[in-house]
């Protein structure tokens, strides 16, 4: 298929199969904002909006990455904090050489090893922030700022990791907030919609840099931020793209035009044309077309926060199940870590990552390569949640608690005479029996704990049973 720049045209794109059986992929959000490291860990992006409101939440902005904006409110915990840390006359630039330093000895083939051990198929990387430091050399720089980019190609070399490791690469660019072309302090909901930079000039640097990095990198998302300049011509960008990247996508936050009057932060941000929605720190009650993809830190920010402890991350247990969650109901998760300006990822980050990844070593045949099921929903035993998921001729029952040896019921099922049915990890056929409330499913003591034990285990029906009407 050939694409032509209209909206008609790019609208036909269809969501690559790769993006359907991913499920997993890892956010990295590095930049300047990495050397402070500093927010106050106010709590998760939704509640706050829904409880006190946007303004609330700029002046105690839990996310690191927005270190620069917080910093600029003057009654806010970043603003305090910077004064008393760096002194009142050390401007946020003054980060650069820092940063540039520090990155000297990452090791990309470090971080590519270990989210590919996670079992993520694919990697979104931070290419330039609301900040708009770059984090390639481009042929098109800062036009106000000096050398306003890292000095090592880290898109580049992460790129190169990330591909040798098996997975995907794909970038994400702020194009509708940068502070070098538009520094309204943003305070507000409606201060956002006036920070968009919306001159010629920016429209022609954005317009270049996505080009370029589509030339140089070769990324299968373009996972633009917040906006976009209404006078870009975006069908044109896209039908570039697809003729360009066979397997490509691009996200829904091309926003040309705001819905500021949403009552869900999701719903402010949303492009004429997209392949997923990105709610953020948001999930769904029910299977959610179109495809969509939950991002959120472990924590409450995506830039790295050193004033974050295990209380404000996700236990493996939460993040298992939220994962499972999310992929029952037709969602990726595109998990964020933050690390450190030298690129050290946070022990804590590390172990959710490796946790993830070790219960996906058992439990990855219900999660990659399936589709959700009839319902995302069930429960066993009257009250444990149960999800579901599909591949072939199997049905998979995730249950959200540990699971006692015993008998339990998969409440609301009927399976055919024949059928089987496996906890994933353990080889034996569990025996069963159709009773009048589901199926009953015998675990045997000697099935190994750690198995049942929470965060979920699954168990795989073959046959698909049928639902009770
Ligand atoms: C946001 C934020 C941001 C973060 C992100 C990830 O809207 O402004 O800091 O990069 O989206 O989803």
């Amino acid at each position: 298929m050939h694409y032509q720049p209209t909206w008609e045209s790019v609208q036909q794109h269809p969501v690559p199969d790769w993006f359907h059986d991913a499920k997993l992929g890892i956010f990295i959000h590095w930049g300047l904002y990495s050397v402070p490291a500093w927010a106050p860990p106010a709590g998760e992006l939704d509640k706050i909006i829904r409880e006190e409101g946007w303004e609330a939440w700029f002046t105690r902005n839990p996310y690191a990455e927005w270190y620069l904006n917080s910093i600029r409110i003057p009654d806010s915990p970043s603003h305090a904090h910077h004064v008393a840390t760096y002194g009142e006359d050390f401007a946020y630039d003054d980060f650069v050489p820092q940063f540039n330093a520090a990155v000297e000895t990452w090791d990309p083939g470090e971080w590519a090893a270990l989210f590919r051990k996670a079992g993520a198929r694919y990697v979104v990387l931070t290419t330039k922030h609301h900040d708009g430091f770059l984090l390639w050399p481009s042929r098109h720089p800062n036009p106000f700022k000096e050398d306003y980019h890292a000095q090592r190609d880290l898109v580049g070399d992460l790129t190169a990791a990330v591909r040798s490791e098996a997975m995907k690469m794909a970038l994400y660019y702020s194009g509708g907030i940068d502070w070098t072309f538009n520094d309204t302090v943003i305070k507000n909901i409606v201060d956002i919609a006036k920070a968009v930079p919306q001159e010629p000039e920016y429209v022609a640097y954005a317009d270049a840099h996505w080009m370029e990095l589509i030339e140089r990198y070769e990324p299968v998302i373009l996972w633009n931020d917040i906006a976009y300049p209404a006078a870009a011509d975006l069908p044109q960008l896209y039908a570039h793209y697809y003729n360009t990247i066979e397997d490509g996508l691009v996200n829904n936050r091309f926003t040309q035009e705001f819905n500021l009057e949403a009552a869900e932060a999701a719903d402010i941000m949303g492009g004429k044309h997209f392949d997923f929605t990105t709610p953020e720190y948001a999930s769904y009650d029910e299977i959610t077309e179109p495809k969509w993809e939950a991002t959120r830190g472990i924590g409450f920010s995506f830039g790295y926060n050193q004033n974050e402890g295990p209380e404000h991350y996700l236990s493996l247990e939460e993040l298992v199940c939220s994962f499972v969650d999310i992929v029952s109901k037709n969602g990726n998760l595109l998990l964020n870590v933050g690390p450190k300006a030298d690129g050290t990822l946070p022990q804590l980050q590390r172990e959710r990552l490796e946790g993830l990844g070790a219960w996906l070593s058992v439990n990855g045949d219900a999660i990659f390569e399936t589709r959700p099921w009839v319902v995302a929903e069930g429960t066993g035993n009257g009250q444990m949640p149960v999800r579901f998921t599909q591949k072939g001729t199997t049905l998979y029952a995730t249950m959200l608690e540990a699971l006692a040896p015993g008998a339990m019921t998969l409440d609301g099922l009927v399976a055919a005479d024949g059928t089987q049915i496996k906890l994933l990890g353990h080889t034996d056929s569990l025996s069963w029996e159709q009773v009048e409330g589901g199926i009953r499913i015998e675990v045997p003591a000697a099935v190994p704990q750690k198995l049942t034990d929470a965060p979920a285990a699954t168990l795989a029906i073959t046959p698909q049973p049928e639902r009770r009407a």
